[in-house]
């Protein structure tokens, strides 16, 4: 029993299959190199994933290499999972001999891996994008299931546009999944469209008509076109999904997917009413929040449940007064529960570099290099000599802004800035470039930001365009570090990154960059240059977004 009264030992496991680097990683400019990649999926494995679809294996040899250094670098990890298990390592592939066997390829090292392939099903897919008539589809499932399965023991498949299909054509096809050997059936609502009741009836009505449907895991798939994925996903579970499709702070097309901080965590805080369980650790959520949102560039908005800058926060009077007297009043879920630490004094100037060690390694950062820890440490130390108090907010912008980063190919040395309200702002800039010499050069713009950009184009000879740009205080106070987060695009005139290196043709591939100070031109000037240092990485990589937009126009 715990706590709740609930019986432990009596509550199945909902099992967590996390998409953020598939499905996640095709919404608009969320782009990751394989670094970002690898490093994502190390944290997914800590927080207790149980599968990690790593990528697209078909869409380019880039999305290739990456899914098969996570199955080969991720798969085999165990570290200090719930489960006892390592995570299984999924590949996406269409329907067809050939992206199965890529993505079987890409998987196969990993000591657990799946096939997991898909193919429209609604009259409106296979009419307009596959030309397919159903009997058509039928058999392309059988052929595709069957070659998965002859390949490998864990096949799942995917009827696309179920929320859309007709239940009746989802049980025929469905069936015939099953007799061919899939051994996971999951039902997407690909284009967010239906409501709860509906999903949870679909899921029912399938268990229940569809023969042998006692062999296989059911599985919820859910975007939130219409901001119902997690109730959607929810009730899919209460009507006998075991598996649960979803991705870090929501991120996928349009949108979005649902998100698995907020799934793990309602059925974490409401046991008695879901009666399951996970293998989530719910202490890694907020940390993998963070390196999700600081790689892809993609702000958590401040209200979203879970991993909001606000969810945890209680700003109206007679809630603080509410939970001063009883936290119970107002707080249905710890902070430190998902491993949100409260902003207070943890190190000052004199704290040595065994103190720091230690704290970091209580915030979760334990895998840190010697030389990213020494990094960390001096990056510290100055933050220190500068702002009084610092919190643990502070070491994690730290982390973020020293050790999540792209190489860099250009590296900030110094910048000056001239500013005020009667003076046109001036920036100079010295970098050390790419052969490593420094180079100089100054600017001027509409405000300093503008100009330090001005200035950091002209040394690196490039002029992307800014699709986006944020600041925020890490912590509360006016001595507090400023985080800046940016994409740019590169500029579609003349320059080659705008180019597809495969085809040769215009795309527009974003980058995101970040960056954190006290100073606010100096973090925006940190994030720009991430995200150029991310741009010029990419020219000997090969796009992945493009290409996956182009399959699924297929
Ligand atoms: O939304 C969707 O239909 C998908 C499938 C490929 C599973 O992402
Ligand atoms: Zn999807």
């Amino acid at each position: 029993m715990n706590e709740d009264g609930v019986d432990i030992q009596e509550q199945e496991t909902v099992v967590i299959f996390d998409t953020t680097l598939r499905d996640g990683e095709q919404s608009p400019g969320a782009t990751l190199n394989a670094d970002e990649k690898l490093e994502i999926a190390r944290q997914l494995s800590r927080l207790g994933v149980d599968i990690c679809e790593a990528g697209f294996p078909i869409a380019s040899p880039g999305d290739f290499d990456a899914v098969r250094r996570i199955a080969e670098e991720v798969g085999p990890l165990l570290d200090g999972r719930k489960s006892g298990q390592p995570m299984v390592i999924a590949g996406l592939a269409r329907a067809n001999k050939q992206d199965i066997q890529r993505a079987y390829d890409a998987v196969k090292v990993a000591p657990r891996h799946r096939i997991h392939t898909f193919l429209a099903t609604s009259d409106i897919h296979l009419k307009h994008k596959l030309n397919l008539d159903r009997e058509e589809c039928i058999e392309q499932v059988i052929e595709s299931v069957r070659f998965a399965r002859s390949l490998c023991d864990d096949v799942e498949f995917s009827p696309e546009d179920a929320g859309r299909s007709d239940p009746d054509f989802l049980v025929q096809v469905l069936t015939e999944a099953i007799k061919a050997g899939a051994t996971t059936l999951n039902i997407p609502d690909t284009v967010g469209y239906v409501a709860p009741e509906e999903y949870g009836w679909l899921i029912n009505y399938l268990i229940e008509n569809t023969p042998g449907a006692d062999k296989v895991v059911w599985s919820t798939h859910c975007h939130n076109d219409l901001g119902l994925a997690t109730a959607n996903t929810l009730a899919g579970v209460k009507a006998g999904a075991r598996q649960v499709e979803v991705t870090i702070n929501g991120i996928g097309e349009r949108a979005g997917n649902t998100s698995l901080e907020e799934v793990a965590m309602a059925i974490h805080t409401r046991p008695t009413f879901f009666n399951f369980t996970t293998n989530i650790d719910t202490t890694h959520i907020t940390r993998t929040s963070r390196m999700v949102s600081a790689y892809t560039g993609m702000v958590v908005q401040p209200n979203k449940a879970i991993v909001g800058a606000n969810a945890f926060a209680h700003e109206a009077g007679i809630h603080q007064d509410g939970m001063l007297k009883n936290q119970l009043t107002y707080e249905i879920m710890r902070p430190e529960t998902v491993g949100l630490h409260a902003s207070t004094l943890v190190l000052g100037k004199h704290s040595g570099r065994h103190a720091f060690r230690v704290r970091i390694e209580d915030l979760g950062y334990d895998d840190l290099e010697k030389d990213e820890l020494e990094q960390a440490f001096q990056r510290f130390k100055r933050l220190a000599d500068k702002k009084k108090v610092v919190t643990d907010a502070d070491i994690e912008a730290i982390i973020a802004d020293e050790i999540y980063q792209p190489p860099e190919i250009w590296k900030l040395n110094q910048i000056q800035v001239s500013c005020g309200d009667r003076s046109i702002p001036t920036v100079s800039v010295s970098l050390t470039g790419p052969d490593g010499t420094t180079y100089m050069d100054a600017a001027l713009g509409t405000g300093p930001v503008d100009a330090a950009y001005q200035a950091i184009n002209r040394i690196v000879g490039e002029t992307p365009r800014l699709k986006e740009f944020s600041i925020n205080a890490v912590t509360e106070g006016l001595d507090a570090q400023a985080e800046a987060t940016i994409r740019i695009q590169p500029d579609n005139g003349d320059s080659k990154y705008a180019l597809n290196p495969q085809t040769s043709q215009h795309y527009a591939r974003t980058y995101s960059g970040h960056g954190a100070s006290t100073d606010i031109v100096v973090a925006s000037a940190r994030a720009y240059l991430s995200a150029l240092n991310k741009m010029l990485a990419a020219s000997t990589e090969t796009s992945s977004v493009v290409e996956q937009v182009a399959v699924a126009g297929d």
